[in-house]
This record gives C-alpha cells, structure tokens and sequence, in this order.
C-alpha cells in the first residue's frame, strides 16, 4: 500500500471547516479502541481532546495522519513527553480494525520513533488494551507477564505481537475497573466513617471542585508532583514531572475551557498544614459521560491511616451530587498496586478490562 505520513493539521475548533483531519483522526482512535478494550466507555470526545492537543504549555507533541493512495487518513500516531528534561515519550500508533496488519501501524511506528530519536528521546512508552475477557480460556504458556508476575497480556494477540516485533517489553499490566455510581451509596458513607474514626482529629477532610482554592494550590501541586515518582512503575522508566501552582492553575484553565469538570477530595494535616492525600476525579463537557479518575495519592509518610480510603469515599459521594448523570468512575491502577487495589474494591470499583503496558530503549 502507497502510504504517505504527514504532520496532522490541527484546526482552531472543531467546528471550523478544516477540522476534516482533526475528526477522522479522533474517530479512528475510538474505533481502535472500542474494538480493543470492548466498550466505548475510554471514547474520546473531539472537542476536550483538541484542547489538549493545542496546549504545549508543559507537553512537547509529535502527531502524524497516514494517507492512502486516494488521500484518505487510515491511521494516526501521536507521541508526547515532558517539554523539560524528558527522557520518555508516550507513542499511540491506531488504525481502523478492519486495516490490522496490513503494515500501516508498522510505518506510523518506525517514523514516530525516528523523530524521536532526532529530537534526543531515549525511551518509547506505548499501550495496548486487552478485553475484559480477553484472557478467558487461555492457559499459563498463552500469556505473557511483567516481571512483577502481577497481571498478563495474551501472547498471541494482534497488539502483543506488533509490540514485540517493534522490540517492546511488557513492563507492567493495569486494570481498569469502573464505580456505578447510581449504586447504593450506603458502602460509601459507611466506609468514610470508619476511615475518618481511624485518621482522627489530626486530619481534616476537604473538597473543592476546580479551579483550586488559593489556598491549598501549593500543597496540592506538590501532592500531585509525588504522582510521577510514588506510584508503582513496574520496569518502566518515568520521567519525573514538576509540578507548581501555576501549572495547576494552568490545567484547571484549559479543562475548564474544554468544558471539563474536575473535582479534588484532599486531607489536610492540621499540625502541618499539608496537603498530605487527595483524589481527583473528572468528566468532559457531555456529563452523560463516564466519568474519570485522574490521580490518588497519600505522601508516604502519612500513608496507612485511611487517608487514601477518605479521600476516594469522599470524592465519590460528592461527586454523585455534583455530576448526577455521569453513570459509572473509571479508574487505571498497576496490578501490583496491592494498596490502591485494595482501596478501590472495599468501595466497590470492579475490573472492566486491562492494559499492557510497554516500552522500548530507542538505540
Ligand atoms: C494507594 C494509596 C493511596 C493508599 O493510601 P493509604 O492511606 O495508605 O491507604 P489506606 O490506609 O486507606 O488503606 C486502606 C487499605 O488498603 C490496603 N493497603 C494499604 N497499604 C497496603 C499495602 N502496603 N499493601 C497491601 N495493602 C495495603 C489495606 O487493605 C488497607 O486496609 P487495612 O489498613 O485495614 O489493612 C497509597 O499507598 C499511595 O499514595 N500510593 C502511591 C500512589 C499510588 O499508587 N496511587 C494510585 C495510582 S493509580
């Protein structure tokens, strides 16, 4: 096949009349991904995705269409990293279903990786989702597994081997799992009592729905700085990310300007005054959407208390207040994380399916 890659144009809106490119590229993403996870629940929505596409504010971009003979785009890549001091770069490489195999995603692959090399990137991350009963049947030797032993990819399956034909290893494997949030939320409430008798008087719980009050930005964005080097990583290679209260303040603009909600549940250590947990959760502009963990962290030395419990219960419960028609959370934790695993099903998240997590040194 004649293919030919190009930088994607990417238009003002979605609404303008050079958006073409900008559409196909998000509708061959989600038909990608439908077919891989098996639900439409990770659909991404044109508009909140354009907006982070725009933003080089903290992220550097690389994004390419493959064009066939007669001009039509039939796949997409797109590869990001930090713009200060990156070593990594996430790469999404994505075609119709109906177009696996035929060598489109192999060429997206190499010339993505080939700019990266130029641009001095030394690592390639990737994903690659499996269905929530796509290890169903399967035995030992059909799967494949991180060094971790926690969770497996289908060896044989079409993602597995594109990855290990361009030279991935299979560092970590997540589980998604989803919270109904139209369920009964007695659990909730009861489990929040319990983990706020334990924390004591020493911790006071708090909300705030975006932007963040002044109060609370510097501590906060350095809870969230911890998320680059706290959660567990497997084999892969994470570049630390800084965060400060500008950049805080900066994503909670360009969500908001996205449409986006987000809302932050945090303790606050009263001897300190620290922000030492918090839990954020969002959803786009569509609010029948499902809704989305973002980040959940207690800083290490204040962990074991139940703070991670409370600030899950909390911003849950009032997230049900808050966005009423969002019907389920949806949440990606590392199969090895036995702790925030074991957080999310005392309160009721259940796996929907998983990914694999990859990566290659970039010679
Ligand atoms: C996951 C995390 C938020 C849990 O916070 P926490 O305040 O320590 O958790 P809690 O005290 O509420 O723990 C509740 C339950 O989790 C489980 N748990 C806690 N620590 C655990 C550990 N080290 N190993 C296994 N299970 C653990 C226990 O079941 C515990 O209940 P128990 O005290 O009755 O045994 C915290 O470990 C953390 O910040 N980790 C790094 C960041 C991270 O991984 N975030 C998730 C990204 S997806």
């Amino acid at each position: 096949m004649t293919l030919t890659i190009e930088p994607l144009h990417i238009p003002e809106s979605v609404d303008a009349p050079d958006a073409g490119d900008w559409l196909a590229y998000v509708d061959i993403v989600n038909e990608m991904c439908r077919a891989d996870a098996g639900s439409d629940l990770f659909d991404g929505d044109a508009a909140t995705w354009l907006v982070g596409i725009r933003n080089r504010a903290y992220r550097d971009a690389h994004t390419v269409v493959a064009r066939d003979a007669a001009g039509t785009i039939v796949g997409i890549g797109n590869a990001t990293w930090e713009r200060d001091g990156a070593t990594t770069a996430n790469v999404d490489v994505a075609v119709r279903p109906s177009q696996r195999g035929t060598g489109i995603e192999d060429a997206i692959q190499r010339s993505l990786e080939a700019e990266l090399r130029a641009r001095g990137l030394r690592i390639a991350w990737s994903y690659a989702f499996v269905r929530g009963d796509g290890l169903d049947g399967l035995a030992e030797h059909e799967l494949l597994r991180p060094s971790s032993g926690r969770g497996a990819v289908p060896r044989d399956d079409v993602s597995a081997r594109f990855m290990l034909r361009h030279g991935y290893e299979l560092g970590q494997v997540e589980r998604a799992s989803t919270f109904d949030l139209r369920a009964d939320p007695s659990t909730l409430e009861r489990t929040l009592e319990a983990a706020l008798q334990v924390a004591g008087a020493g911790y006071e719980p708090l909300w705030w729905q975006t932007p963040t009050p002044d109060e609370h930005v510097d501590g906060y964005a350095a809870a969230v700085a911890r998320m680059s080097t706290d959660v567990p990583s497997g084999d892969l290679a994470v570049d630390e990310t800084a965060w400060d209260a500008a950049r805080i303040r900066h994503r909670a603009e360009a969500k908001a300007s996205a449409g986006v909600t987000m809302a932050v549940a945090a303790v606050r250590h009263r001897p300190s005054g620290r922000i030492v947990a918090f839990n954020e959760i969002q959803v786009v502009a569509d609010r029948t959407r499902p809704s989305e963990n973002i980040g959940t962290l207690v800083l290490s030395e204040h962990r074991g208390r139940r703070l991670g419990t409370i600030v899950k219960c909390l911003g849950l419960l009032r997230w049900r207040e808050l966005v009423p028609s969002s019907p389920v959370v949806q949440t990606f934790n590392a199969e090895e994380n036995a702790p925030m695993l074991a957080v999310n099903e005392a309160v009721g998240f259940a796996p929907a399916c998983w990914t694999g997590e990859w990566q290659k040194r970039l010679a």
